[in-house]
């Protein structure tokens, strides 16, 4: 008890004493860096100042869809003031135009102690979304909490659907060009953070469901090393959801929406050409209409374009990892957000199970049912779907989508020697899970996303409740020292009083971050080792990748 009530105490007075910054006196910081002079704000809410919307590349006006350039260097100061512009073109409703095609800023958070003599870790955080929405604007991601921690923080854009991940396989649209937009980012950090007072040997990548699954084809692509450490949040590059489908990139895709807007050719060079100078809502709402996916892919390699990924990644060697500390983990109800507002009459008619195995494996009829057949019994018995399975559904679909990929990926991790794993399983329900308070649900158990409130601030997100705070502090804290040290608990203390043991081979130690931090082994145990058997009897009919 006495130590809980000394958190609370601290908790309030750091909130205090953020008020008692509002009120001082303001000097906007001025930075000369490699990338020119840019000047940023004193930030109202911490100690510590803000260069919004930097921008870090430019996006071709005659190829919007085509590989991005880096900035040139600024000739005036640059006045790093505001990141409303910081936001790609992306769907939110068909009434209203969201982002514009040139977006590729990012934001540097930067606390006062940094300087020359005093070197900061620094910590990229790469947004999710499905490849197709987000962004690192500082309404998303407030970085008030982590930069408390002694920390640079930087938030990056990159492109989204058609204009991030078309992948036509010629050399004007490549494939992969918001991932080549993320390497851009990550090359500005390397050579102009440490200007900021950032450590350019420390610098940890860190990111969320297609951030994460970015993270994890950045150690699989072959652009030189630009990080020392990885952080990745329900999210790899086996994820199913994003990668595996049965249908190769669609190199039409430019012919599909030039038509669809009454522009009808033959030439995917003539329908870009139109599309380039068509208004981005227009694009991007046909591209939704017509149900199109972008998504990451394998390149084809060309002269003079530098590629992301050229092979099949899912056996893919993780050379980068070598001696990387890596921090791993997922939510322990992902998927349940999609069940949880759906009324009685969405169940009736759902095939989940059917639909999920047939986008991932390549089996006869025959086959495909039986498989069905073994898992509905695995994990709804004999009961006929309908709501009242709506956990097991969603535990179904989560362990599908991103828990056993995730731990798939964690099985070749090891394979490649990284210097230490560090899994987790966040099962926290609060008043700052970010889903459950957006939309409202209640109940236990996290879901995909419920993890962002306990790191960043959010402006929708309460800050009343001191559990909620509790665990916000414990949180930022090991992630801030997984930054510093490689390491989320290098010591036990008050606030995280259990010590955080890496993965092995044989023993898969996980943290469970809870309302209580236990340390624990191998993460809902039976339904992983059913997916691993059942991934072992089906290896060949996966599809995976397929080029
Ligand atoms: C921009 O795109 C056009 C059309 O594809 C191309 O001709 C030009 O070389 C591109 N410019 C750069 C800088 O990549
Ligand atoms: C499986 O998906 C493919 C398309 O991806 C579809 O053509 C086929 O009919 C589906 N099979 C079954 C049995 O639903
Ligand atoms: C949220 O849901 C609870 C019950 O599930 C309800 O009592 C409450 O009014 C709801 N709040 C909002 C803002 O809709």
């Amino acid at each position: 008890m006495a130590v809980k009530m000394r958190l609370i105490f601290s908790i309030i007075f750091i909130i205090q004493y953020y008020n008692v910054e509002c009120s001082k006196l303001r000097l906007d910081p001025l930075v000369e860096s490699n990338a020119g002079l840019i000047r940023g704000l004193q930030a109202s809410d911490g100690d510590y100042s803000m260069f919004l919307g930097i921008p870090f590349a430019k996006v071709n006006e005659s190829n919007p869809f085509g590989i991005s350039t880096p900035q040139e260097k600024f000739d005036d100061v640059y006045e790093a003031y505001d990141d409303s512009l910081m936001l790609c073109p992306q769907y939110q409703s068909s009434n209203i135009k969201v982002g514009n095609v040139n977006c590729l800023f990012l934001n540097v958070y930067v606390p006062n102690s940094a300087h020359s003599q005093n070197l900061l870790p620094v910590m990229i955080f790469i947004h999710g979304g499905t490849f197709t929405s987000g962004s690192g604007r500082k309404s998303e991601y407030g970085p008030k909490y982590l930069v408390d921690k002694n920390i640079i923080l930087i938030t990056i854009n990159y492109r989204l659907g058609p204009y991030g991940f078309m992948c036509l396989d010629t050399p004007e649209v490549p494939g992969n060009q918001g991932l080549k937009d993320q390497v851009l980012a990550l090359r500005w950090v390397k050579d102009n953070i440490g200007a900021f007072g950032g450590d350019v040997n420390k610098i940890t990548l860190f990111g969320r469901s297609a951030g994460g699954i970015s993270i994890d084809l950045h150690l699989l692509s072959e652009h030189d090393n630009l990080f020392n450490r990885v952080i990745m949040q329900s999210g790899t590059s086996l994820a199913s959801r994003v990668l595996q489908t049965p249908d190769k990139p669609d190199k039409t895709a430019p012919l599909k929406i030039a038509e669809y807007l009454d522009f009808k050719t033959d030439s995917v060079s003539d329908a870009l050409n139109f599309l380039a100078q068509t208004d981005t809502h227009l694009v991007i709402t046909t591209a939704r209409t017509l149900n199109m996916v972008f998504k990451p892919c394998v390149e084809t390699v060309f002269n003079d374009v530098e590629p992301f990924i050229t092979k099949p990644w899912t056996d893919a060697e993780f050379t980068k990892i070598k001696g990387m500390p890596i921090l791993i983990g997922f939510n322990n109800k992902e998927r349940s957000s999609e069940y949880a507002r759906k009324d009685e009459k969405y169940f009736e008619g759902l095939n989940v199970i059917h639909d999920k195995l047939n986008e991932s494996f390549n089996l006869d009829n025959d086959d495909l049912a039986n498989m069905k057949n073994i898992i509905q019994h695995f994990y709804f018995g004999d009961e006929k779907i309908s709501i009242d399975l709506i956990d097991e559904i969603g535990d179904f679909d989560s362990d599908y989508t991103y828990i056993h990929p995730i731990q798939r990926s964690i099985k070749k991790y090891i394979e490649s020697s990284p210097e230490n794993i560090y899994y987790y399983m966040f099962s926290y329900s609060g008043g700052r899970n970010f889903y459950r308070a957006r939309y409202n649900v209640t109940g236990e158990g996290a879901f995909h996303t419920d993890e962002i409130g306990y790191l960043f601030d959010v402006s929708f997100l309460p800050e009343d409740n001191v559990n909620d705070l509790i665990l916000l502090e414990q949180m930022t804290t090991m992630w801030a020292n997984f930054v510093k040290y490689g390491d989320p608990t290098p010591a036990t203390t008050d606030l995280l009083p259990v010590k955080w043991t890496p993965l092995t081979k044989d023993k898969w130690h996980y943290m469970n971050i809870h309302s209580q931090l236990s340390m624990e082994s191998r993460p809902l145990n039976s339904r992983m080792a059913f997916w691993d058997l059942f991934y072992k009897l089906n290896e060949d009919a996966s599809r995976l990748c397929e080029k």
